[in-house]
């Protein structure tokens, strides 16, 4: 398959279970002057998330471009080090605006690479939110995935750091469950596809999907603290690399590898030699 393939084949099953189909906004955000560059699929949806904004829709799939090259998600430092980090790149997602939530979500990550995209399980690993000192553990997510068939060894607790996504200091925010890939060549490698490299160093392990259940808007208080306060309606923000989900789809080890980069470091070598 493809990358455009890919893509259209995620757009068009989010469809199918009624999501609209968005596109992409521009990568400079209009009226949102926390952010530089647009970061993430969420962007243009964050005054839907707040309840400050109404649509005529409350399901959305996107392909949306995305620079991650300073504030708070900068990946610039990773760039040219790690096989699947990008300043730019494309994240498909699903949204839910007070419709569905966690088991839906859940479910429908699962369906779509375990049934759409045939990927084998056995490499897959989850990972949910431990909690902490301000939000309580997601037992709830553990436990749909454990219903939609994930085995309970491959499902994974973290802290703040790596489960909990906001989209800068301030604004809508949540707990959140990612999907990991093992990319070594054998599933049955018990060194390899093992869950200390869930997180860790390396290129062994990919983080392939975010999903995050939104619930809450982050502010910044007049006394300088910062506040959680739940959203009108929890909601639902996923975002998955498209490169990345090619590179796990074309068997290739790096996302430049892929046919959506490959064509580009070739043009860019065949310069150096005319
Ligand atoms: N907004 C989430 C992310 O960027 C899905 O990871």
């Amino acid at each position: 398959m493809t990358g455009n393939e890919i893509r259209e084949k995620f757009l068009e099953y989010f469809e199918r279970h009624d999501h609209r189909r968005v596109h992409s906004s521009p990568l400079l955000p209009a009226n949102d002057p926390t952010l530089l560059f647009t970061n993430a699929g969420m962007n243009q949806f964050k005054d839907v998330f707040l309840g400050d904004e109404k649509r005529d829709y409350k399901r959305a799939v996107s392909s949306q471009k995305c620079i991650r090259a300073g504030g708070k998600h900068n990946d610039l430092d990773e760039v040219g080090k790690t096989a699947r980090h990008h300043t730019f790149f494309e994240m498909l997602g699903n949204f839910s605006f007070g419709d569905y939530f966690k088991k839906e979500a859940i479910t429908y990550a699962w369906d779509f690479l375990v049934n759409e995209l045939k990927i084998d399980e056995t490499r897959l690993w989850f990972s949910v939110f431990e909690g902490d000192d301000e939000v309580g553990p997601d037992d709830e997510a553990r436990s749909f995935w454990e219903a939609v068939g994930a085995k309970p060894d491959r499902i994974l607790g973290y802290g703040r750091k790596d489960n909990f996504w906001q989209m800068g200091d301030t604004g809508p925010c949540g707990p959140c469950s990612e999907i990991h890939y093992y990319m070594g060549e054998n599933p049955e490698d018990p060194v390899k596809n093992h869950p200390k490299w869930v997180n860790g160093e390396g290129d062994t392990m990919m983080e392939i999907w975010n999903l995050v259940f939104m619930q809450y808007n982050r502010t910044l208080e007049p006394d300088d603290t910062f506040k959680l306060t739940p959203l009108p309606a929890p909601s639902v923000d996923t975002g998955m690399g498209l490169e990345r989900i090619t590179a796990v789809m074309q068997h290739v080890k790096t996302n430049y590898d892929t046919d959506l980069i490959k064509p580009i470091v070739e043009f860019a070598a065949s310069l150096g030699t005319r």
